[in-house]
């Protein structure tokens, strides 16, 4: 396996606390790695470790195998990023921002790279117009293609979706989709556990300056289909009252509230069996509702087992 971006031991302190203590974890190639955690847990700290602009206290950084201590100007070849907003001359357009941008590189730019990153990031209908005339989205995206002219193997965004409507982060998730399909793998972060969710492959937690937890997305849905869920079933009010053994068997916690409503917790797996013998026994179902589990009572969860360990 081949590791686009290895943080190793990685420490930041100031003054007498360590905002960022011993973080580890690996990018492999192609892949949207997420860094979640609430404010203040250290994320801008570690990306701006990594991206060489914040000094470490400790710890190793190697991109694409080279360590940006003994090859800096290597590894930063194969780095983009947007850590602060990225700024730009607002009444230049997008692509003249670009071209400036593209001179300043260490790297010779050609004309058709520049035309190449607007259209990845779908900005060609608007790149001569002027940056203030820019949606916010626009920026974003912008910032993007800045940040992939000279054509790295990674590319870090802190918080990119901050300020996107629904509609904007959808659109800008399914382009991160396509970079990391064309091979550039991309470490992001967030503190929107929704927003991880959807858009990354696997995702380390956050908390404290502590790296606590790393779980792919497969890992997730997983635990997800091998856990109990809770069922909410409307039925006939004589399917409520009936006691059928082979029902209560598969299930758990079984509460007959209200004269139409089973409550139960029963694994996926056996709801078809459930639901099969209920309807040959003449229950009649109008509604099914799973109550659904998300990332976000996972990380509620995965939180509390660390505090419980600790006790
Ligand atoms: N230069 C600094 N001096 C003192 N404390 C700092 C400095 N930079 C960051 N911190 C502290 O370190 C912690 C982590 O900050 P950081 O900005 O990395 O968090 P974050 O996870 O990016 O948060 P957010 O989600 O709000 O962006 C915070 O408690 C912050 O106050
Ligand atoms: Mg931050």
């Amino acid at each position: 396996m081949s590791y686009v971006l290895e943080v190793q031991g990685l420490k930041k302190k100031i003054g007498k606390r360590y905002i960022v203590n011993d973080v580890n974890f690996r990018v492999e190639e192609g892949e949207i790695f997420g860094l979640l955690g609430p404010n203040g847990a250290g994320k801008t700290t570690i990306i701006r470790m990594i991206t060489g602009l914040i000094n470490r206290t400790d710890g190793k950084v190697f991109i694409k195998g080279n360590s940006v201590d003994t090859d800096y100007k290597g590894s930063m070849n194969e780095l983009g990023a947007i850590v602060e907003n990225p700024e730009f001359y607002k009444y230049m357009s997008g692509y003249a921002n670009l071209k400036h941008y593209a001179r300043m590189s260490l790297k010779p730019i050609s004309e058709e790279r520049i035309k190449e990153v607007v259209q990845l990031v779908k900005l060609d209908g608007a790149i001569h117009q002027k940056v203030k005339t820019y949606s916010l989205g626009m920026r974003q995206r912008l910032g993007v293609a800045q940040a992939l002219l000279h054509g790295p193997s990674l590319l870090i965004l802190d918080e990119p979706t901050n300020g996107l409507d629904p509609q904007g982060m959808k659109e800008f998730r399914d382009y991160l989709k396509v970079l990391a399909e064309n091979g550039t793998s991309i470490l992001v972060s967030s503190h929107m556990l929704g927003e991880m969710q959807l858009m990354c492959d696997r995702f380390a937690i956050i908390e404290k300056g502590v790296l606590t937890h790393v779980s792919s997305m497969e890992d997730e849905n997983n635990a997800f289909a091998e856990e109990m869920r809770e069922v909410l079933l409307v039925v006939n009010e004589a399917g409520a009252a009936a006691s059928l053994p082979g029902f209560l068997s598969l299930t758990e916690n079984l509460d007959v509230s209200g004269e139409q409503i089973l409550k139960f917790s029963a694994k996926y797996d056996s709801l078809p069996m459930i639901v099969k013998e209920l309807t040959d026994h003449g229950v009649q179902i109008y509604e099914m509702t799973p109550v659904k589990k998300s990332l976000e009572d996972r990380f509620l969860e995965l939180t509390r087992e660390k505090e419980e360990a600790l006790l």
